[in-house]
């Protein structure tokens, strides 16, 4: 469909991708729908939900018999799948057919005796499985093959882009290194199915559900897991009515404000995560956060994670994004390129600051993406038009709702090439007019800036914030500075050259930076930490000083 396209948006789509289905299935059914029918979002999270519940972690010798280990292990249960990975030792995921094989294998498990410490005798599905006897030097064993769990060097990826024979297939190529695999992507429903287990011995009917990168399609090998404590099931069973002559409530705890209500449910959570989660360590509670989180890293699956609750929009923004990502392959495309420049270019931090966010720079390459002739996405209101009854959400007043059936929307029919979207990407964002203008993604256009934040892109569910409040005058004047130079630079360096160990197109965005001396085709050196720290508390400062002060005139 599009000039350059080499990987399809199923392909695409890792973070989300569901199971092929299997003959006899209702898709199969319906023939030469099979593979263009599409699940909605809830659907595939529901079902890899439910495969993560089947799912068990076994923290293994690095030498193991595979196929021995399977064979013990299905003594308990059926194997559906299983996999193996590295992370402070070796672990393989392994994926029963039914849950009941998990309580008799916790049934055969034992508690390790030690000498100097103590277990906390809390029961996860988190097993280590030793060798009673250790395997000979003469036994010479395959080794099993571990699945990577992190992104590949930079200094490697600009090799491979080199090697690409346009700036499209430069951009398509990044996507297939940076995205999530399947396998990465089970670890995520897996890591959140075991907080899961920690919540429910306080709410039996909690579900802790991934939300953000980890499933919205932009997600990249080693971004943090963003997980979300739905307790609605329990809130909506206190409000069922039976009929009859009587109203029956739960006698519950009361407190002034649903924020300390989340902020008491986090602080509890949080201390159990800290005494008894396996694995968990360098556990935070930061409950005055505008949105209260316990952050944790969790060791064995290798994620860094923060856990919110009653966070509701934040699980339909990252739908939303989902459905975008997942409408046209240069979407995701695009918006991985523009996030790995951004961070490359130190424009995006890990660090909380006046800096742009990888969440406001989707949504800048949305709204981007919105404004081609023709569109190449349809704005949010487009999206609502299509939505039937059951995509009708209006959480705490916000109008959420929009269409969840991604096979009634029209594909576009813009075919231009990603090379033209990338360079106009940089150009129409380094002419924009940030000090008059909002982004909106619900309307697809501009519209005058409500309020002086030097960034202002609407927030698509509460309309009346900015997604963007944090972001400094400084930062997005560096943000626009590097998107000119980028946009001059791609003019210059957007073939592939004929001698080969020149960096070219994206490889070349990816050395430059800010005050680089480009028309020299020279790239600039990083000054040391010291420096480049000096500058962020520069830019910090400014933005404590200017904090009010309007995007200046360029
Ligand atoms: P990564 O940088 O790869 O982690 O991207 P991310 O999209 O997961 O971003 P992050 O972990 O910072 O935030 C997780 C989710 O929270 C996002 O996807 C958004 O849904 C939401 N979110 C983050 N920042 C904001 C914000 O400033 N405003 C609003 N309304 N939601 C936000
Ligand atoms: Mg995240």
């Amino acid at each position: 469909r599009v000039a350059g396209n080499r990987f399809s948006s199923t392909e695409a789509a890792a973070a989300t991708r569901s199971e092929p289905q299997g003959p006899g299935s209702e898709e199969a059914a319906a023939g030469t729908e099979i593979s263009t029918r599409k699940k909605t979002f809830s659907k595939i999270l529901a079902e890899r939900r439910e495969q993560a519940q089947r799912t068990v972690l076994i923290n293994c010798p690095s030498k193991i018999n595979e196929k021995k280990l399977l064979k013990y292990l299905s003594s308990h249960g059926n194997i559906k799948n299983h996999f193996f990975y590295e992370s402070y030792g070796m672990y393989a995921v392994v994926e029963f057919s039914e849950t009941d094989s998990i309580a008799s294998l916790q049934d055969a498990t034992g508690s390790v005796q030690l000498v100097d410490e103590c277990p906390v005798p809390f029961k996860s599905r988190i097993f280590t499985i030793t060798l009673k006897n250790p395997p000979s030097q003469a036994s010479n064993q395959t080794p099993v093959y571990r699945h990577k769990q992190a992104t590949i060097q930079v200094g490697e990826l600009l090799t491979n882009l080199c090697n690409a024979d346009s700036v499209s297939d430069q951009l398509y190529m990044l996507v297939e290194k940076y995205q999530l695999t399947e396998e990465n992507t089970k670890l995520r429903f897996f890591t959140c199915s075991l907080i899961q287990d920690i919540a429910s011995a306080y709410f039996p009917d909690c579900i802790v559900k991934p939300f953000g990168s980890s499933v919205n399609s932009f997600g990249k090998l080693g971004c943090d897991l963003d997980m979300f404590l739905d307790l609605d099931a329990i809130r909506k069973n206190a409000t069922q009515r039976k009929t009859g002559p009587f109203n029956i409530d739960y006698l519950m705890k009361r407190v002034p404000s649903e924020r300390i209500a989340t902020q008491r449910t986090l602080y509890v959570i949080g201390e159990f995560i800290d005494n008894f989660g396996p694995g968990c360590v360098g556990v935070q509670k930061i409950l005055n956060a505008r949105c209260p989180l316990v952050r944790f890293s969790h060791q064995p699956s290798g994620f860094q994670c923060d856990l919110t609750a009653n966070n509701r929009i934040a699980l339909k923004s990252s739908e939303l994004l989902y459905i975008y990502g997942s409408l046209d392959p240069r979407v995701r495309a695009l918006v991985f390129s523009v996030r790995c420049w951004a961070r490359v270019q130190a424009i995006t931090s890990s660090i909380p600051g006046p800096w742009i966010t990888n969440f406001s720079l989707t949504m800048m390459v949305l709204f981007f993406l919105q404004r081609r002739k023709p569109p190449i996405i349809p704005t949010l209101d487009q999206l609502k038009e299509l939505a039937d009854a059951e995509d009708k959400h209006v959480i705490e007043g916000h109008d959420c709702t929009f269409v969840s059936d991604l096979n009634k929307i029209k594909p576009t029919e813009n075919t231009e090439t990603l090379d033209v979207l990338l360079s106009d990407f940089f150009e129409y964002f380094g002419n924009f007019h940030f000090n008059k203008y909002s982004l909106n993604i619900r309307k697809g256009k501009e519209q005058n800036k409500p309020e002086a934040s030097a960034l202002h892109i609407q927030n698509p569910f509460e309309q009346n914030l900015n997604i963007s409040k944090n972001v400094n005058a400084t930062q997005l004047e560096r943000f626009v500075s590097l998107a000119r130079e980028s946009a001059w630079l791609l003019q210059q360096t957007g073939k592939s050259p004929s001698s080969s160990n020149q960096r070219w197109g994206l490889a070349a965005l990816l050395l430059t930076s800010a005050g680089n001396n480009a028309s020299k085709g020279t790239r600039r050196k990083r000054g040391p930490a010291s420096e480049r720290i000096k500058g962020l508390l520069e830019s910090l400062k400014l933005s404590a000083e200017n904090g009010k002060r309007p995007f200046g005139t360029r």
